[in-house]
């Protein structure tokens, strides 16, 4: 598994991403012992960079990733959230990154993920109520303290990036990019890089769409997180389809899975990205890792950056509103 930098930190260039063991999809918690599997076949296979957040369960993912990482922690990189859920007085379901509510928040993940360190701590979500600088101010402190090694943002605007960045240095930013979310392109991508931060491309499988296997939500349970999501419903899910199809095709090309093509073409967009496709499955982790050895040809790059755009918003109307503060 070839490595890549995320500002100073080094991790495979392929993570995973472990919400879906817990959390949103179909599926969620039914199979923890499948899903623990999965995080050691990684680790098997070269990954070093594992992706949780308080908010998956809440709770019991960072759980489960802890029960998985016992006698491995030096092996990996462990990234998870602070920011989506209030301990303080904001009511339990507001963003709240005030210093008092981070306090509390890195000790409930310390514990739950087993480990007296974090090595890559994540605002979910910018917070309108706090100023970043306060935010970051208090990871830095957490930083000094050794609780947690590395700061990243998730979903932050350029101008938020930028004064975070100068309190004190941002490794990563993890916001949403794949082949239907191109957004990062014109504006964040160049600012990251200008800054020397680097960036984890969140849902690079468009939340499974891009594999080609989501033929139809009929299966999806109620509480599933694409139930509601715009590009998952009514006429845009059918609209949808013909993507799906399209990177099918030049998969079929590539002798790859469309899995592995969307991964694919996100690592050639550059050596500071570092994607972290979700899956509770051995066998999926399996095809999704071995995407570190597709290249791609300029002709299939270029047939996937000119792809028909996907049809509706990437979240609905209230997430929406949190993304690029
Ligand atoms: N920062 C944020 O706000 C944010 C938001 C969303 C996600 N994330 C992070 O990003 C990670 C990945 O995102 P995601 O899980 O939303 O979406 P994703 O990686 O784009 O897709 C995951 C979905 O695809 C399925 N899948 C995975 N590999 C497959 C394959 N080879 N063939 C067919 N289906 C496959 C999974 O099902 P199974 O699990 O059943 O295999 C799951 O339903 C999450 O785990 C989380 O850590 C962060």
């Amino acid at each position: 598994m070839k490595h890549i930098k995320l500002g100073d930190l080094d991790v495979s260039r392929i993570g995973l991403g472990a919400m879906s063991m817990s959390h949103a999809y179909t599926g969620a918690g039914s199979d923890d012992a499948e899903s623990i599997r999965t995080i050691h076949r990684a680790l098997d296979l070269g990954v070093t960079l594992i992706d949780t957040a308080e908010v998956y369960g809440p709770y019991t993912n960072e759980e489960l990733v802890g029960r998985a990482l016992k006698g491995r922690r030096d092996q990996v990189v462990v990234a998870t959230k602070f920011g989506f859920m209030s301990h303080t007085d904001h009511g339990a379901g507001a963003l709240d990154s005030s210093p008092q509510n981070i306090r509390i928040a890195v000790e409930g993940s310390l514990k739950r993920l087993g480990t007296d360190y974090i090595d890559l701590y994540y605002q979910h979500r910018v917070d309108p109520d706090t100023p970043i600088e306060e935010t970051v101010g208090t990871l830095a402190e957490l930083v000094e303290e050794g609780k947690v090694r590395h700061i990243g943002l998730s979903e932050a605007g350029v101008e938020t990036i930028r004064r975070a960045h100068a309190v004190h240095p941002i490794t990563a930013l993890q916001s949403e990019y794949s082949l239907w979310t191109r957004d990062p392109e014109p504006e964040v991508l160049p600012t990251l890089r200008e800054l020397g931060v680097g960036f984890v491309p969140y849902s690079p499988l468009g939340h499974g769409f891009l594999t080609g296997q989501i033929r139809s939500t009929d299966d999806f349970a109620d509480d599933d997180w694409r139930k509601n999501n715009p590009r998952f419903t009514g006429e845009n899910f059918q609209r949808n389809l013909r993507l799906a199809d399209e990177v099918k095709a030049v998969a079929d090309e590539a002798g790859a899975t469309p899995a592995q093509v969307a991964l694919a073409w996100l690592l050639a967009q550059g050596d500071d990205i570092a994607p972290i496709p979700g899956t509770k499955r051995v066998e999926r982790v399996e095809e999704n890792t071995a995407a570190d050895g597709i290249e791609l040809s300029a002709e299939q790059l270029a047939k996937l950056d000119n792809l028909t755009p996907a049809v509706g918003d990437h979240h609905d109307e209230a997430g929406t509103r949190l993304l690029g503060r």
